[in-house]
């Protein structure tokens, strides 16, 4: 089976190059040619761990290739949408790259005998496919769905910075199909590519499978802004902890431990979209999406929870250096899509203080965006050296491997605020003026 991707962000390229690793024949279709040429060379334009090593295993085996040319696709039996759909200023989602994506594949199909099949993992809110989807498919293709083209969808749950993994070994395949054949080819693929752990497979119709994406998506979301409400109302009672408290109310089945990581709240190109996006949809069914717009309130106030506790240990913030530890919106990638540090960066900036700043990857991203407004360190030493207090805004291993000591030995005053829980309170209070999110204050 010879497959396509159209669009080569991190879901399309990753997918691609794992099937391309499995055996299966992949062109990889992109509009940015200079994406092209680096991903031609080896060379993944995004931060994702195992997925550069993949990508030459796959090109010197010839099993896969990147072009700008649709041309290059037109062998291909399996097309997947993978290119992007931004938020529009009003929350909804813009599809036009999913359309243009359609035109062409169907100018591409148009020129073909043999029955294709489309599936669209692009997040798109529930219905544009059996509407948009189908429609530009047709018209360009002069074929007819369900008789001489197959259409299907199939969301991704891929992670940033886990995409390899997720992709090897997945929680489930949806797949949703209204007209019959498109699933069942999915399906078989998935079975060559995964063998005897297929993992369990769900069908469906189209309508339901891109719900699905977006319910899944806004449930994580919720359970992230819910245990971070939990940890705003430990963080102001004496002796509670929302570790412990997650710890305890993840060992129920029925909740069960993932997502309950209270903190600084949730970033990244996915979950701010796709809550967005739903209320968006919600509205114009005539839905009020009181909880989708509770889980966004909770999200946008929670990274200045940071400056708060920053308030509390030092005072007046004005003229103080403040360390911020973190830049990407989570550890393992280099992504700043909605990160929180952003906002923590330009709200400190506007209470007075100066800023230095410190990521493993995701320094050149910022620079690029905030450019000589803060200054940006080569290491975590000397990103805290003098500060007056320090912020942890991502949770990379590096800073867990910080010992409590040189928080005393570099700054002015030890004084260190910890956005994501990297630290055990007992041990670095010992040398630090220590603040978390969600530890209430008699621990402090
Ligand atoms: C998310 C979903 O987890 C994927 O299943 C989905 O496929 C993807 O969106 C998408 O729609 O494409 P991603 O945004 O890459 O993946 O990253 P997550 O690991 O889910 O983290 C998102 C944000 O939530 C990060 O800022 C992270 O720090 C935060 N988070 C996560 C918490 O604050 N607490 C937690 O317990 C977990």
């Amino acid at each position: 089976m010879k497959l396509a991707f159209i669009g080569l962000g991190y879901v399309g390229l990753t997918t691609a190059v794992c099937m391309a690793y499995r055996g299966f024949d992949v062109v990889g279709v992109e509009v940015d040619d200079e994406k092209v040429e680096k991903i031609s060379r080896g060379i993944a334009p995004v931060k994702e761990p195992k997925l550069e090593k993949l990508l030459k295993y796959a090109l010197s085996r010839k099993k896969f290739t990147a072009s700008t040319s649709y041309r290059d696709a037109v062998k291909a039996d399996v097309f997947f949408i993978t290119v992007g759909t931004p938020s529009k200023p009003d929350g909804g989602i813009d599809l036009s790259r999913v359309a243009e994506a359609c035109k062409h594949i169907g100018e591409t199909l148009a020129t073909q005998e043999k029955v294709a099949t489309v599936a669209v993992k692009s997040t798109v809110v529930p219905g544009t496919t059996r509407t948009l989807v189908k429609q530009k498919l047709e018209e360009a293709s002069q074929k007819k769905v369900g008789m001489d083209l197959n259409l299907c969808v199939n969301p991704e749950f891929l992670r940033e910075g886990a995409a390899v993994d997720d992709t090897f070994h997945p929680d489930r395949i949806v797949i949703g199909d209204d007209w019959g054949r498109g699933g069942k080819i999915l399906t078989r693929l998935y079975k060559k590519f995964y063998g005897r752990k297929t993992p369990p497979t769900m069908i469906t119709n189209t309508v339901n499978a891109e719900m699905i994406k977006y319910a899944s998506n806004v449930f994580l979301a919720a359970r992230i802004s819910l245990i971070n409400e939990v940890a705003n109302i430990c963080q102001r009672t004496p002796g509670a902890d929302v570790e412990e408290v997650a710890k305890g109310v993840g060992m129920d089945r029925r909740i069960g431990p993932h997502f309950l990581r209270a903190g600084l709240g949730y970033g990244g190109s996915c979950f701010p979209k796709d809550v967005k996006a739903l209320a968006a949809f919600a509205k114009g069914l005539g839905v009020e999406p009181f909880m989708l717009e509770s889980v966004q309130k909770v999200n946008d106030n929670q990274p200045y929870k940071a400056i708060e506790l920053a308030g509390r240990l030092v005072g007046n913030l004005h003229g103080r250096k403040a360390a911020v530890l973190g830049l990407s919106f989570k550890p393992n990638t280099d992504d700043i899509r909605e990160a929180v540090s952003l906002k923590i960066i330009n709200k400190l900036l506007e209470h007075g203080c100066t800023v230095v700043a410190y990521d493993p990857a995701a320094t050149e991203n910022v620079r690029r965006l905030l450019g000589n407004k803060i200054n940006y360190a080569e290491s975590a030493e000397e990103c805290i050296k003098n500060a007056d207090f320090c912020i942890v805004a991502t949770e990379w291993d590096e800073f867990r491997r910080l010992k409590p000591e040189l928080f005393k030995k570099h700054m002015k005053k030890p004084v260190v605020i910890d956005g994501r829980r990297v630290y055990d309170p007992a041990a670095i209070s010992e040398k630090a003026v220590y603040a978390a999110i969600g530890l209430g204050p008699n621990k402090t």
